[in-house]
């Protein structure tokens, strides 16, 4: 059985320790300014319900050692090395279900000689790896989105496509404004006013059979549910996706609009600040989809094998002595 919450297994600065150990300094730099990165990634029990599979954590890795590379965090473990970290975890803490990973490096701590203030150099650099369980939460049912006042922070001011701790108060004060208004979720533009993305998912939108999701130069994070989607309309329905700038007015005219984003994977949206998409229940190609891609992360599809990694949860070396009974 998987442990309670404060003696869960987390990886913290090189080791494994219980989260109730995993202790931070007041003066933790990234605490202050919000200079860390992060990560969300997924495990999947397979579908032949053997092991529990990874879904795409070389490319989210990949990522997370990009937005280092953005905020001069010196990530001491290769892509490989930060895998086997994760599959270690998640065998220690027995999650055999459906798994959550939060990734995170951080600036620590000013080095001698630094000065107090906010800076990237000078500071040190921490890892923290967390996994709990967490199942399906997106709604089959589609969610109801509110376009929010807040705009997406420009890459010209804050880049959207490192996962930077800092910048998500943006998207914070957006789903804030969002829930309070009475919808599920915000869906913010950039500054020229065009679509940019929900508060942790892209957007698509369906107009007559086209598809279409914003591009890479409309502040959006390029997210890997986005590419995992853009590959299955491709090979399912022989659709390629636009990424081109989709306006405002497109979203409200859309036969269907649904979000992808690793946490809510896809999600149709039947409601646009008070207006119904398309009848107002989820489309056919947004189900198709959330079929294919159920299928796809719990490698059930032959096509797509290559995006899942096997934790190995019966791996023999896995040091469960010290785990709680
Ligand atoms: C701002 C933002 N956009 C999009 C996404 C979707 O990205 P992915 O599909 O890689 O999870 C996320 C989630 O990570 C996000 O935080």
């Amino acid at each position: 059985m998987s442990p309670a919450p404060q003696d869960r297994w987390v990886f913290h600065r090189g080791e494994f320790v219980r989260a109730s150990r995993a202790g931070l300094g007041p003066g933790t730099q990234a605490l202050h300014y919000g200079t860390g990165v992060f990560e969300g990634i997924r495990a999947y029990a397979a579908h032949d319900g053997g092991d529990s599979l990874l879904f795409k954590a070389r490319e989210h890795y990949t990522r997370l050692h990009a937005s280092c590379r953005l905020l001069r965090l010196n990530l001491p473990h290769t892509v490989d090395e930060l895998i086997d970290i994760t599959r270690e975890l998640i065998r220690r803490n027995d999650l055999t279900g459906d798994t959550y990973i939060r990734p995170l490096v951080y600036k620590l701590a000013l080095e001698p000689g630094t000065p107090f203030g906010v800076r990237l150099s000078g500071v040190s650099t921490a890892v923290t790896v967390l996994a709990l369980p967490m199942g399906d939460y997106s709604r089959a049912e589609g969610i109801r989105c509110g376009i929010s006042s807040w705009r997406r922070v420009p890459d010209s001011a804050l880049p959207a496509r490192a996962k930077i701790t800092g910048a998500y108060a943006n998207n914070a004060l957006a789903v804030d404004e969002a829930t309070a208004a009475g919808y599920d979720e915000a869906i913010l533009l950039d500054q020229r006013g065009a679509v940019a993305e929900a508060s942790t998912a892209n957007v698509f939108v369906v107009h007559a059979g086209k598809v279409a999701t914003p591009g890479p130069d409309a502040d959006i994070l390029p997210g890997l549910t986005r590419a995992a989607v853009i590959r299955i309309l491709a090979d399912e329905a022989a659709l390629t996706v636009a990424e081109r700038t989709v306006q405002r007015s497109e979203l409200l005219t859309a036969d269907e609009v649904f979000l992808t984003g690793t946490g809510c994977q896809i999600v149709p949206v039947v409601e646009i600040d008070g207006r119904p998409v398309g009848d107002g229940t989820p489309g056919p190609l947004t189900t198709l989809v959330r079929e294919v891609y159920q299928r796809a992360v719990r490698g059930a599809d032959p096509r797509y094998r290559h995006w899942n990694t096997p934790v190995g949860l019966t791996d023999p070396t896995t040091d469960r002595s010290s785990a709680p009974a």
